[in-house]
C-alpha cells in the first residue's frame, strides 16, 4: 500500500486553486466513454488471468470472485469478501470504465497507474494474499500460459506481464449501449438529466463521461456498523488503519476515507470518499463506500434528504425539496445510465480453469 501518490496531490493542488482564486470547478463535458485500443492477444491473457484462482495465494478465489460479471463487475455485497479467514470492510466497486479513472480504491489512495492496482490486489493480504514469485512459478507450469504469454509478445509467463496483461484486459471493459448513449432516454429520464444538471445540483460532483469528478468530497454517508461488530472485518480494518499510519487505529470507529492521503490537521476530511461513477448502476447495489444505502430511490431520497449527519459535509449538499414525480425522474436518469451487460465470452473468460493443471515438463529450464 502506498500512503501517497503524486497525481492524487496534483488533483488536490488543482482542486485547492479553484478554491483559493474563487473560480468554480469546471463540470467537465457529459458524453460517451471512450474506447481505447486493445492488444487483443494481451486482453485476452489478461482475461484468463483475472478469472484464474491460482493468483490468489490458497487458490480459493480470483479476481472476479468480487467483480463478478454479473453484478456488472461488483458482486452485489454491501460489504466485500476478503481472503478466505478475513470479511472485507468496503463495498467492491465496479470495474466497468475504471481503466479511465484518475485515482483507485474508494480513497483514491492509488494515484499512479493500473499496473500497481493490479499488483495490490494480489498482493494485500485481505485481498488475494498471494506472493508474486509464487505466482510466477504457478502460472510458468501452466502450458496454456507458456502459449499465451509469448503469443502477447510477453515472452515467458513473468510477474510483470501479469501486471500488464490485466490492465489491458480492464481496458475492454466499458460501458455501451445505455439509453443515455443511444438517444433513447424516457421523457422522465430526460426530465431526470435535466433536475441533475440542474436544481438537483448532481452534476457538481458527478461530471464527465463517467459522471465523476475523481475528487473525494463527504456526503455524510453512514457509517457501516458491520465492519466493527463482526470481528473479522474488525480485524481488516484495524489492520488496514495501522499500516496507514493512522495512531489510534485500536479506537478508530469510521472509516478514515481519502483523509489517509491529506491528512489534514483539523480533520476536516475525514469521511470524505472519491466521487464514484454513475455508470452502470443497475448491476452494481448496494451503494457507497459501505454498501449502506440499498437502491437507487433510497439514494435519491438520501440527497433529497440533505445527505447524512456529517458535520463536515460539504456544503453543497443541501436538502431539495424535490417532489416524489422529480425524484422519481432523477431515479430514472440513473437507470438509463445503465448499457449492456458485460457477461458474454468477449469479457467473461469461458471455461473452468483446472487448477490441477499437469505441468509443462522442461519448467526447471525457464529463464526468469
Ligand atoms: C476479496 C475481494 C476482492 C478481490 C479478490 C479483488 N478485489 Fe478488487 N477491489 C475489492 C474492493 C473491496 C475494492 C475497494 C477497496 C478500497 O476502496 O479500499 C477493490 C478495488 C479494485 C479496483 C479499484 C476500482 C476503483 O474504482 O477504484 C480495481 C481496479 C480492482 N479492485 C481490481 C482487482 C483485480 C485486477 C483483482 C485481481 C487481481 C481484484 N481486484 C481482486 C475487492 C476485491
Ligand atoms: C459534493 C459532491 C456530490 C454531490 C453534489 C452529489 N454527489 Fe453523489 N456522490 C458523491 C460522493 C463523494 C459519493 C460517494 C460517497 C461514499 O462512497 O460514501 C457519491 C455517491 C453517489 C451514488 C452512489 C454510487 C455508487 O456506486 O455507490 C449515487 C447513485 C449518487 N452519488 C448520485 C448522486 C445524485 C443523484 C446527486 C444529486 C441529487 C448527487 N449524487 C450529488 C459526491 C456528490
Amino acid at each position: 500500500m502506498k500512503k501517497k501518490t503524486f497525481s492524487i496531490a496534483a488533483i488536490g493542488m488543482v482542486a485547492a486553486l479553484g478554491v483559493i482564486i474563487g473560480a468554480p470547478i469546471q463540470a467537465q463535458e457529459f458524453g460517451p466513454v471512450p474506447q481505447a485500443d486493445i492488444d487483443a492477444a494481451k486482453a485476452a491473457l489478461g482475461k484468463r488471468l483475472f478469472f484464474d484462482p491460482r493468483l490468489s495465494g490458497d487458490a480459493a478465489i480470483s479476481c472476479s470472485t468480487c467483480h463478478n460479471p454479473e453484478k456488472g463487475f461488483a458482486d452485489g455485497l454491501p460489504l466485500a469478501k476478503a481472503y478466505p479467514g478475513s470479511d472485507g470492510f468496503r463495498n467492491a466497486p465496479t470495474l466497468i470504465n475504471a481503466s479511465l479513472k484518475a485515482a483507485w480504491f474508494h480513497d483514491g489512495r492509488l494515484g499512479t497507474n493500473l499496473n500497481d492496482v493490479t499488483r495490490e490486489s494480489i498482493t494485500e493480504t485481505y485481498t488475494m494474499n498471494m506472493d508474486m514469485r509464487l505466482m510466477q512459478e504457478r502460472i510458468k507450469q501452466d502450458p496454456i500460459y507458456v502459449e499465451m504469454f509469448a503469443a502477447a509478445g510477453y515472452g515467458e509467463p513473468s510477474n510483470g506481464s501479469v501486471r500488464k496483461a490485466i490492465p489491458e484486459y480492464l481496458k475492454t471493459l466499458t460501458s455501451r449501449g445505455s439509453p443515455y448513449d443511444t438517444g433513447l432516454m424516457s421523457d422522465s429520464a430526460t426530465r431526470g438529466f435535466e433536475l441533475f444538471k440542474g436544481k438537483a445540483g448532481c452534476a457538481e460532483c458527478h461530471s464527465g463521461p463517467r459522471f465523476t469528478d475523481d475528487t473525494p468530497h463527504n456526503t455524510g454517508a453512514p457509517e457501516n456498523p458491520e465492519i466493527w461488530s463482526n470481528p473479522l472485518r474488525h480485524v481488516t480494518f484495524v489492520s488496514f488503519a495501522k499500516f496507514m499510519g493512522i495512531s489510534n487505529y485500536m479506537n478508530l470507529r469510521r472509516d478514515p476515507g481519502a483523509s489517509i492521503r491529506t491528512n489534514l490537521v483539523d480533520g476536516s476530511d475525514i469521511g470524505t470518499f472519491m466521487t464514484p461513477s454513475l455508470r452502470e448502476l443497475t448491476y452494481t447495489a448496494p451503494y457507497m463506500h459501505n454498501g449502506m444505502i440499498g437502491s437507487l430511490a433510497d439514494v435519491v431520497a438520501f440527497y433529497n434528504d440533505g445527505g447524512g449527519e456529517d458535520p463536515n459535509m460539504d456544503a453543497r449538499i443541501q436538502p431539495l425539496g424535490l417532489s416524489a414525480e422529480e425524484q422519481a425522474d432523477l431515479v430514472a436518469f440513473l437507470e438509463a445510465l445503465s448499457g449492456d451487460p458485460l457477461t458474454s465470452d468477449e469479457h467473461v473468460w469461458p471455461d473452468k480453469i483446472d487448477v490441477n493443471y499437469k505441468p509443462i515438463e522442461n519448467w526447471l529450464d525457464a529463464r526468469n
